[in-house]
């Protein structure tokens, strides 16, 4: 399979619509790949799903440089997205370009970074420093402690201004793509309209121009799975039967046979 690039994403808005997965090792960025993604997210949702945190928050750039380093030995022809975890983005850019730099490294092909116009002079020196931007507007789940809670954005008319301004300043500032989370189905809709780069949603109705979910939620892993995500298999059934019928053989003598 070619390798997909910033540019097969860019260029595919308006003509087929793009399927991210997110994964955090090889195991499941090989399976992933295999399934015909267009892009694997090594997300700082890696805290919740795989870490245990019950937000982003605790995650570092050490941690994501690792599960980076994991999804890229997998050699996937998805292009890989590493995510820029809380707080890295508002470091000064001589620390943000380092940190942007050694995810690269790692293996991704590109970085995403959560929030709009008050990062797009950070982005467009990234950008121009070569680095391959993702944009990320609506719920950014970093800003959990100051939210207090996963909320919906976009359903007011200043939220929506907001919001469509956000993603032109991200447009200007050279993201190839922007994720929209948990948005109004129609403010989402209206800023993929708006924009000249791919809009990737995640609860934010069927008007953008790809998809994006946490694989956990995908295979029935998670604890807590969001309602607008949908589970297309029950994993957890599987593999604690799969567990609970090992330790019954092993406890019985049945394993090794
Ligand atoms: O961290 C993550 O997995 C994400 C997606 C939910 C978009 O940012």
């Amino acid at each position: 399979m070619k390798k997909t690039t910033v540019k097969t994403i860019a260029e595919t808005k308006g003509s087929e619509k793009i399927a991210v997965l997110t994964a955090y090792d090889a195991i499941f960025a090989r399976l992933a790949d295999l399934a015909g993604v267009d892009a694997i997210l090594i997300g700082d949702s890696l805290g919740n799903t795989v870490m245990g945190y019950n937000s982003t928050v605790p995650v570092r750039m050490d941690d994501m440089i690792r599960h980076t380093a994991m999804v890229a030995r997998a050699k996937p022809s998805a292009l890989i997205v590493a995510d820029v975890p809380f707080a890295v983005a508002h470091k000064s850019f001589d620390f943000l370009l380092e940190d942007c730099a050694n995810l690269l490294r790692a293996g991704a092909d590109c970085v995403k970074i959560e929030g709009g116009a008050l990062l797009a002079d950070s982005i467009k020196r990234l950008v121009n420093a070569g680095i391959p931007v993702m944009g990320h507007i609506g719920l950014m789940p970093q800003q959990i402690l100051k939210l207090g809670a996963y909320k919906t954005f976009g359903k007011s008319r200043e939220e929506k201004i907001s919001l469509l301004e956000d993603a032109k300043k991200l447009e200007e500032a050279g993201v190839f793509s922007i994720v929209i989370e948990k948005t109004d189905a129609e403010t989402a809709a209206e800023i993929t309209k708006k924009v000249s780069v791919p809009t990737i949603g995640i609860g934010a109705g069927a008007g953008c121009d790809g998809q994006v979910l946490v694989c956990a939620d995908v295979l029935g892993l998670g604890e807590k799975i969001p309602p607008f995500a949908k589970k297309y298999a029950d994993l957890e059934g599987i593999v604690k039967g799969a567990f609970s019928q090992y330790v019954k053989e092993v406890k019985k003598g049945a394993f090794p046979g």
